[in-house]
């Protein structure tokens, strides 16, 4: 059990990868506190950790407005593990790009984790110790059509990652990212259509979309004591979709 005595943080984990997440560190030990703006799905989730036989809670917090996310940040209290997972994905090509969605992109993924974690971070600095994990994308690695916003807030929360290892490595706290690939959840199967989403896991080298597991494994390495030396990295997590030269694509 890694995480025992710890307390870890999963925003986002109503569903996806941060529910696969929230129920892997769970298994090891942690304390895990689930959140996500869906209350059913949060206590859903609760339920799987306890029916495992793990302990959790549910704080609902919606990412995008700073009031929630300084309600979340107050009841989360001390974490040890932070695990940045929720994000707003509503893509779309350049010339339709609303400033609505815009707005919900930058609000949640940027300012909600941002200041999330800036104030979690102070804690785990004072206490000199604590792991962050981000999610990323490989969309705010590599150019893709339709997801300029939507990859360049992502983008900005890898630039954090770097920032923010140099920042507060000496004070015991690591930060990096996981960057999954095209990954099997629901939510996102619906958005692109579940037979043009497997065609499109077709194309990268190992065939197939990912498992929310298969990312969240990723995760939960970089959050443990077995990642010691690991700061300040996005790690993607893509079947090998960034290693594709031009012509394979
Ligand atoms: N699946 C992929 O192919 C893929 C690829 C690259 C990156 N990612 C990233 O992986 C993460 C998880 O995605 P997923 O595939 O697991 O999709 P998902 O099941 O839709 O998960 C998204 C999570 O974010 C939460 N969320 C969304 N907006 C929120 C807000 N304003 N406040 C609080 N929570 C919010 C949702 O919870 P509520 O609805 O309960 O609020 C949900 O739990 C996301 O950051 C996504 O960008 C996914």
């Amino acid at each position: 059990m890694q995480f025992e005595n710890q307390t870890a943080l999963v925003t986002g984990s109503t569903s996806g990868i941060g529910r696969e997440t929230a129920l892997l560190l769970a298994r090891e030990g942690a304390f895990t506190i689930v959140s996500g703006r869906n209350a059913a799905k949060g206590t859903e989730t609760v339920a799987a950790i306890e029916a495992a036989g793990g302990k959790a809670r549910f704080i609902a917090a919606d990412l995008s407005d700073l009031d929630s996310v300084r309600h979340l940040a107050d009841e989360a209290g001390e974490v040890d593990i932070l695990v940045n997972n929720a994000g707003a994905y509503p893509f779309a090509p350049t010339l339709e790009q609303s400033l609505d969605t815009f707005e919900t992109m930058l609000d949640t993924n940027v300012r909600g984790t941002y200041f999330l974690t800036q104030t979690l971070v102070a804690k785990m600095a004072a206490k000199g110790s604590g792991s962050v994990v981000s999610v990323t994308t490989v969309a705010g690695l590599t150019g893709m059509a339709g997801t300029s916003v939507y990859g360049a807030s992502k983008a900005a929360v890898d630039s954090f990652t770097r920032a923010w290892a140099v920042e507060f490595g000496k004070r015991g706290v690591r930060f990096n990212a996981v960057a999954p690939g095209h990954t099997d959840t629901e939510n996102v199967a619906n958005m692109v259509g579940q037979e043009d989403f497997e065609a499109l896991g077709a194309k990268v080298p190992l065939g197939r979309l990912g498992a929310a597991r298969e990312i969240a494994e990723a995760i939960v390495f970089l959050a443990s004591p077995r990642a010691a030396y690991i700061t300040g990295v996005t790690l993607p997590v893509d079947g090998g979709f960034m290693a594709l030269g031009p012509t394979e694509q």
